[in-house]
């Protein structure tokens, strides 16, 4: 499993020859939009955590150039549907075997609705299982109790945490999360785009290093291998 970072909680996830990006916020993001050319971007699934602007914007231009189906919320998958996206609906606590590895759609504490104020259902994450590799999305949230659902089902390799604060949780917060979810190794996302979620690094990773926990921090276009 490869994993880019595109910026806010934008990814791309390469699962063998199939690939998967997450939350496309590209184009409207002062720090990916010049480093990152939406239609080079490959997709065969789009994978949605909720409706707001900064995680569906890239969205639909990529479906389109690419024939990508779109996951996410019931809610969120008819809306696309409608405007004659290929989609596949979800909802919190359901799993489903795609031909790439299994998702799971799980529970996240935040509002989901789109830029135009309609609802856009109940936000979530998603637990990717594939190639032997799980990784948990939590998307925006805060810190909650259902995070501790997780490793009861899925030993994780990798939480992909928030941790901008304001709109999401925070370091301490991303923290704790690591401990609910029994992953040590976190790939901070949701920090930076804007204002009100600047975050300094070094303060973020010495917190993590100190909990005995990585926190890996990706420029725009910065990949992993798990
Ligand atoms: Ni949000
Ligand atoms: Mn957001």
């Amino acid at each position: 499993m490869k994993i880019t970072f595109y910026g806010q909680n934008s990814l791309a996830i390469a699962v063998g020859d199939t690939n998967i990006i997450v939350d496309p916020f590209i184009t409207g993001n002062d720090l990916a939009k010049d480093k990152v050319d939406i239609m080079t971007l490959k997709a065969d699934y789009i994978l949605l955590t909720h409706a707001h602007q900064d995680h569906i914007l890239d969205a639909e231009a990529i479906a389109k150039n690419t024939g990508a189906v779109i996951v996410s919320n019931y809610e969120i998958a008819m809306h696309y549907q409608e405007k004659g996206f290929e989609v596949h609906p979800m909802n919190h606590g359901g799993s489903w075997d795609f031909d790439f590895g299994n998702v799971k759609y799980v529970n996240a504490i935040h509002t989901s609705s789109f830029p135009d104020g309609s609802y856009g259902g109940q936000p979530g994450g998603f637990v990717i299982q594939a190639n032997q590799k799980n990784i948990y999305i939590a998307g925006d949230t805060a810190l909650t109790m259902d995070m501790k659902l997780i490793p009861l089902r899925t030993k994780l390799d990798l939480a992909i945490l928030p941790i901008g604060d304001n709109f999401t949780m925070g370091i301490d917060d991303a923290i704790i999360a690591s401990d609910f979810v029994a992953c040590n190794k976190v790939l901070g996302v949701h920090y930076d785009t804007f204002g009100f979620i600047k975050i300094d690094h070094e303060v973020a990773k010495q917190k993590f290093s100190e909990a005995k926990k990585d926190l890996l921090l990706l420029a725009i276009g910065e990949s992993i291998d798990l």
